[in-house]
């Protein structure tokens, strides 16, 4: 396993590596979730880089960008024993030299949902996933579903942009009790943790309406935020029932949907999905 932290040195070893190289991008503090991820990869290719960088133009101002949780060296551990090719993980410095100014925008599909309340997050992610792209060169690129809207926003800035790269989206990873693995789980603390399932219990309860046969979006918008607002430790940010390829809010479920939502768990932001049809 190479890790690098320099553009030249991670072109030097991808020269090395041939046949289908997949890509795991990712901001470390890596758990089951980006694991999945990882392992996918290896599956399907014949070697996989991934990249551990905390992307600081993805975060807003008043955002968890200094105290996002970081641990290189677990993370690396983490990964040695699934047979990952390359590590790269970029400094600031690297990705973001002295004078930057080049940005990559995805235009409406990043103006719902999250893009409503982190109106900046989504042209860091773009940046720095096409930049990611540009460096590594990879045949396929490994995204979770857990981040529903940036897998949509990359799969289009792919499709636009012609990059010759196949994104996969991998299903969610949850913990036995449902809640979806996510590196901000580490800030919940004591009761938080219990109060944080209000998530997952309020998808399964728009699933289970669904199930029964209800088709009025309205009706399982309400039902998530009666659940939501039944948790005092939860404050609701949004809840979601879109088109899956368009976002856009639906009137009626017909078609494949995106049930998401985002919600506070004291001072944590929670997000999580569910897709029906
Ligand atoms: P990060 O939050 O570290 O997530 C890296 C990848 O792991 C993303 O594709 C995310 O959707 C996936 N992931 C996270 N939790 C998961 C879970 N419980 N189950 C399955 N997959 C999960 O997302 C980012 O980093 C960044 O925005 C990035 C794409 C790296 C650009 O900076």
């Amino acid at each position: 396993m190479k890790i690098t932290i320099d553009l030249d040195k991670l072109w030097a070893t991808r020269a090395t590596l041939h046949g289908t190289l997949g890509l795991v991008p990712t901001m470390g503090y890596l758990h089951e979730g980006h694991l999945s991820l990882i392992r996918r990869a290896k599956a399907e290719c014949d070697h996989v880089a991934v990249s551990i960088f905390v992307n600081p133009t993805q975060f807003g101002p008043s955002e968890d960008l200094s105290k996002y949780p970081r641990d290189l060296e677990r993370d690396l551990r983490l990964i040695e024993p699934l047979g990952v090719d390359l590590v790269w993980t970029p400094t600031a410095e690297v990705m973001y030299p002295s004078g930057y100014q080049t940005w990559v925008e995805v235009e409406t599909l990043t103006k719902p949902l999250e893009g409503s309340l982190r109106p900046t997050h989504f042209r860091g992610v773009t940046t720095v996933v096409s930049k990611l792209f540009n460096a590594v060169q990879p045949h396929k690129a490994y995204f979770g579903q857990k981040d529903a809207q940036q897998a949509a926003v990359l799969r289009q800035m792919t499709r636009d942009l012609s990059y010759p790269i196949e994104i996969v989206v991998c299903p969610i990873v949850r913990e036995a009790d449902g809640l979806a693995m996510s590196s901000r789980n580490k800030y919940l603390e004591g009761d938080e943790r219990k109060a944080a399932l209000v998530l997952s219990h309020a998808l399964t309860a728009a699933k289970e309406l669904y199930d029964a046969g209800e088709r009025d979006a309205e009706k399982l918008r309400r039902k998530m935020k009666d659940v939501i607002a039944a948790e005092p430790r939860a404050q609701l940010q949004y809840v979601s029932c879109a088109d899956y390829e368009t976002l856009a809010e639906l009137d009626a479920v017909t078609g494949k949907t995106l049930l998401s939502m985002a919600v506070l768990i004291g001072r944590t932001r929670l997000i999580d999905n569910f897709v029906l049809g």
